[in-house]
């Protein structure tokens, strides 16, 4: 039986929280700090995660014997190294890499030369900073445009730009490297060559040796319909991605997965967790665009409803490194989530708006909560961030689940609420 610590406060971390206090070897889930969704299932506990020394008191007076990682902060800040650290807390298992396995996501430039290094099919790409900026504004000259320029460290989503000629994507360079509009993360930029085709998110699981291939996901990134404005954290998604077919998953795995998770022993990085392929089909074949080493959100809000394995046993299995002949049960119906945020999102927007939600909800729809919270005062729901709400169904047909989590959208309702109507549209005409 396992007493819980989930780390994370977005709709990943509730569907997370969903899935494994379903399994009857969760004995205890508390999440930190989690949102009103979370509060349903477990307790919330008022721990900032990147406050490693408070997370340590807690889980030795709570006797938590399982810490999963949601969101990818606390490991690219080496929580699993403070623990192994410590004689009191080594024993306790992290799902989620070290600080050097979480390099693949933490640092660009160390990811990408990782990519070379073990031939991994990616855009090609040089890394300039400060010393040598006069050198990328003379490599920006002969570019093929667009260009992609990316802040090495977190930037929170936003340290990606898609300069359409060189002159904005000198004044991109200037920015991150002599202005430091992304502080540390842009003190090295990589500048890349563009990849056109269509996204898609893959997930495995690993035990450090062997992997289960999770139910991959295509997530919607930009604001608006069409594709169009801003990146956002991702608008919706879908699973699964009528292209992602035999032959094209043969090529990740044979092309990316097994060649990164070889390239990670290598690296003498034992890695236990979750890793997150952001790819980019270019006409039937696969390139990695990132790594992440954590759940994709929204897209756990897709894949862990259509998972029918006991979660908690799973990560047993991964801390025993039992992946070898673990067989993972699939839902084989499409399954999609919408987003509802907040008017402004990405940029400026206001908070603590209450919420109605539906008294009935139809069969197959789960309303997984992001940025909410209770109101100190009459404990009403009320708005707490940028994307408030995930709205998850399921059905055999990708029309059927697209039209129940529209029209739950539809019925839910706060203040400047906004949603983008077209998620996983292009796809049905890819079916048809
Ligand atoms: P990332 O933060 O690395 O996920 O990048 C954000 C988004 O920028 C990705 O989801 C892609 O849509 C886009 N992007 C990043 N790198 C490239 C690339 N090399 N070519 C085309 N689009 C890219
Ligand atoms: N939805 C993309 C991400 O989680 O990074």
């Amino acid at each position: 039986m396992y007493k819980i610590l989930l780390l994370g406060n977005g709709g990943r971390e509730h569907a997370l929280a969903w899935k494994m206090a379903q399994s009857p070897l969760c004995e205890k889930l508390f999440i930190a700090q989690g949102n009103a969704g979370t509060a349903q299932i477990g307790i919330n506990i008022n721990i900032p995660i990147k406050h490693f020394e408070q997370i340590r008191q807690f889980c030795v007076q709570n006797h938590i014997n399982l810490i999963v990682v949601g969101s990818e902060e606390p490991l690219v800040k080496g929580i699993k190294d403070y623990f192994e650290a410590q004689a009191a807390l080594k024993d306790i298992p992290i799902i989620g890499p070290n600080r050097t396995g979480a390099k693949i996501e933490g640092s660009k430039d160390w990811s990408k030369q990782f990519m070379l290094k073990y031939g991994i099919p990616t855009a090609r790409a040089r890394t300039f900073t400060k010393e040598n900026f006069e050198e990328g504004i003379q490599y920006l000259q002969n570019h093929t445009l667009p260009i992609v320029l990316k802040a090495d460290g977190l930037a929170a989503g936003k340290g990606v730009v898609i300069a359409p000629t060189i002159t904005q994507a000198e004044q991109t360079l200037k920015n991150m490297l002599l202005n430091n509009t992304f502080g540390e993360a842009g003190q090295k930029v990589l500048i890349e060559q563009f990849l056109q085709g269509i996204e898609l998110s893959v997930f495995i699981l690993t035990d450090g040796e062997n992997y289960v291939l999770l139910p991959e996901a295509k997530d919607y990134k930009r604001i608006g319909e069409g594709d169009t404005g801003p990146n956002t954290g991702g608008m919706g998604a879908v699973s699964p991605v009528p292209f992602a077919d035999t032959t094209f998953m043969q090529k990740v795995k044979n092309q990316i997965i097994e060649p990164t998770l070889q390239g990670l022993k290598k690296e003498g990085i034992v890695y236990q967790g979750f890793i997150f392929f952001g790819l980019m089909n270019v006409q039937g074949n696969p390139y990695v665009i990132e790594y992440n080493c954590r759940l994709g959100d929204p897209e756990a809000e897709v894949i862990l409803p259509r998972l029918q394995t006991d979660l908690i046993a799973l990560f047993e299995a991964t801390l025993q490194k039992k992946l070898a002949n673990f067989k993972l049960q699939i839902n084989p119906d499409f399954t999609t989530t919408i987003m509802l945020v907040s008017q402004g999102y990405p940029e400026k927007y206001e908070k603590g708006f209450p919420i109605t939600l539906p008294q009935n909800l139809p069969q197959e729809v789960i309303i997984f909560h992001a940025g909410t919270t209770r109101s100190t005062e009459n404990q009403k729901l009320i708005t707490n961030g940028g994307r408030v709400l995930a709205v998850t169904a399921s059905a055999s047909s990708l029309q059927n689940a697209l039209q129940k989590s529209l029209h739950v959208a539809c019925n839910i309702h706060f203040e400047g609420k906004y949603y983008r109507k077209d998620i996983g549209k292009d796809l049905i005409i890819d079916l048809a």
